[in-house]
């Protein structure tokens, strides 16, 4: 779809700004939470720079008010599992685009966003090798006992299913197969041809995913069709000694059903890089059984803050420079 910035910027100020005087004031706010590697926010100002704009940083903030100060001059806004809601958008008075530089926008509300006229884009597949590496390791991690010196078992041989075949689960199966793993995967939205063009066997539905993995990569966004989906009536199909990799959301997992099956079930493991809301339930009930990342690290590399970030930039600057919003998402 195409998208005028001037519109905008006229909305906002309540009149016509000439594009040149607009292009020379631009200012990009990178707010990171959890920051980016230096080489990668050295990246994302050379292309902001470059461009002519302005760039400013906040990191590693601990409170909303400090985002809240930080967007009210803000043109452009990259971001990553941060937070924009209405209240954001409220004080970003002269916003025009918000770039999450990753694949989930869940935490982006569009709605808010479409309303005050703020185009919102993802970077879709820059950050999915660096997760699905870390999906690959918790994998490993499961097999052999949490590294506790006992004797485990290999991937070879086994059986993964790939929950949702996108970006990251085809990284996930490129990755697997080199462990010599079986591959399988479903998903809804995607057609079997490009599970079979990877060498990955499609599966129809998400019942007969978890009856045949011994072990489960979940890589589903959270919507409101996803949300709690992950619940006993799939998790209790997995075969005997299933393990569940969750690289994905918290939101998908119905975590009640969860801990009540792994009570019932001593032979389940739980591995996940989103610390679930009942974290300490899981560390007190199955110290054994269950692992969390302490922050989600899946994207956390140099080389996915260089992608993601850079791409991020890059889009920002076509999108006030031609207009693009190829990878819009309201
Ligand atoms: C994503 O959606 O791109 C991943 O979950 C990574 O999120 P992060 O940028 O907060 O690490």
């Amino acid at each position: 779809m195409g998208y005028s910035y001037i519109l905008p910027v006229t909305h906002i100020k309540g009149k016509t700004i000439e594009l040149t005087t607009l292009l020379d004031t631009m200012k990009i706010l990178v707010a990171t939470e959890k920051p980016f590697a230096k080489v990668a926010v050295d990246g994302i100002r050379s292309v902001v720079e470059a461009a002519g704009f302005e760039l400013a940083l906040l990191e590693k903030y601990t409170e909303k008010k400090q985002l809240l100060d930080a967007v009210s001059d803000a043109d452009a806004l990259i971001i990553r599992s941060d937070k924009v809601d209405a209240e954001v958008l409220d004080a970003a008075r002269q916003l025009k685009i918000v770039v999450r530089a990753g694949a989930g926008y869940d935490n982006i509300d569009l709605d808010a966003a479409t309303r005050h006229n703020v185009v919102a884009m993802n970077t879709p597949g820059q950050n999915s090798n660096a997760v699905a590496e870390l999906a690959l390791g918790l994998m490993v991690y499961a097999v052999r006992n949490f590294y506790n010196g006992a004797s485990g078992t290999e991937l070879k041989g086994k059986t993964l299913g790939i929950h949702a075949f996108g970006n990251v689960g085809r990284n996930v199966a490129r990755i697997a197969q080199g462990f010599g793993m079986k591959v399988i995967a479903f998903d809804a939205y995607c057609p079997d041809s490009a599970m079979l063009d990877a060498n990955v066997e499609p599966v129809h539905s998400a019942e007969e995913l978890y009856e045949k993995a011994n072990i489960v990569s979940l890589h589903i966004p959270a919507t409101e069709e996803t949300k709690k989906s992950i619940n006993r009536h799939l998790i209790s199909l997995m075969p005997k000694g299933a393990i569940l990799v969750n690289t994905a959301r918290k939101e998908v997992i119905n975590e009640d059903d969860l801990l009540q099956l792994m009570a019932e079930r001593t032979d389940l493991k739980y591995l996940t890089d989103i610390m679930p809301a009942a974290h300490e339930q899981f560390v007190d009930k199955f110290a054994d059984r269950y692992f969390s990342t302490p922050k989600k690290m899946g994207a956390q590399t140099a080389e996915a803050n260089i992608n993601a970030g850079i791409a991020a930039a890059k889009q920002i600057v076509d999108f006030f420079k031609t207009g693009n919003t190829r990878f819009r998402v309201n």
